[in-house]
């Protein structure tokens, strides 16, 4: 089944294609230069996964271009999906939440987002015992412009101290899932693929695709 991923965040795009398998051919906005991304004005996940995949699957005149593209019906009813996903800290009232991927500044990287994080957890002072947090993820599912559904997933875990790892993207070098010694970004791809958010709302997209007969 063919999916096109309104994101051009390459990180999202592997963990989602290595999430997916081989039964999906996953395509991303970097295929299409010409799709804009709209303003995540949603004030939730659920609200600005909607927003990107909607806006994604109304853009039919530039699937007609995608490799498969020579079956225009193939283009008309593309599914599409998007992911808004983000970090919750409970001793910061939830935040950085859906505004994770621009937490120290519009054009933040995620290093300076970690950094951020990690001097707010120390200058408020929060002990290690007192940093819960958890990573959510909504995956939208959209065609031809309409809503099909949404599928959540989260993780839940504490904040390390330092950054400790090489794997992952994000926040992962920083967030300890519950359970486990290792970080995400310590823990290499099979694991986190085992128990992450985005594991598990993909469980619930899976779930949805194989009743869509498209
Ligand atoms: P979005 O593109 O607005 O959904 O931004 C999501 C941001 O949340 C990313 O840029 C990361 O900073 C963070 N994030 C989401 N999922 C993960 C993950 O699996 N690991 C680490 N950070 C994540």
């Amino acid at each position: 089944m063919d999916l096109l991923f309104a994101t051009r965040n390459r990180d999202k795009s592997r963990e989602l294609r290595e999430l997916l398998g081989r039964d999906f051919e996953v395509i991303d906005l970097n295929s299409f230069p010409e799709i804009g991304t709209p303003e995540e004005i949603g004030k939730t996940f659920e609200e600005n996964a909607s927003l990107k995949a909607i806006a994604a699957s109304r853009d039919r005149p530039a699937f007609a271009k995608r490799p498969s593209g020579s079956d225009p019906r193939r283009g008309k009813h593309l599914l599409v999906i998007a992911d808004d996903s983000g970090l919750e800290v409970d001793a910061l009232g939830g935040a950085p939440g859906i505004y994770s991927a621009r937490y120290a500044g519009e054009s933040a990287n995620d290093a300076e987002n970690v950094d951020k994080l990690l001097r707010e957890l120390s200058t408020k002072h929060i002990a290690p015992d007192q940093r819960s947090a958890r990573f959510r993820c909504v995956i939208a599912l959209a065609q031809n412009g309409k809503l099909l559904g949404t599928f959540e997933g989260v993780a839940e875990g504490n904040i390390a101290d330092a950054p400790r790892g090489t794997g992952g993207f994000g926040y992962d070098p920083v967030f300890q899932p519950d359970g486990f010694e290792q970080t995400f970004a310590e823990m290499g791809p099979e694991l986190k693929n085992k128990i992450s958010h985005r594991a598990k709302a993909i469980a619930g997209l899976r779930d949805a695709l194989s009743n869509i007969d498209n």
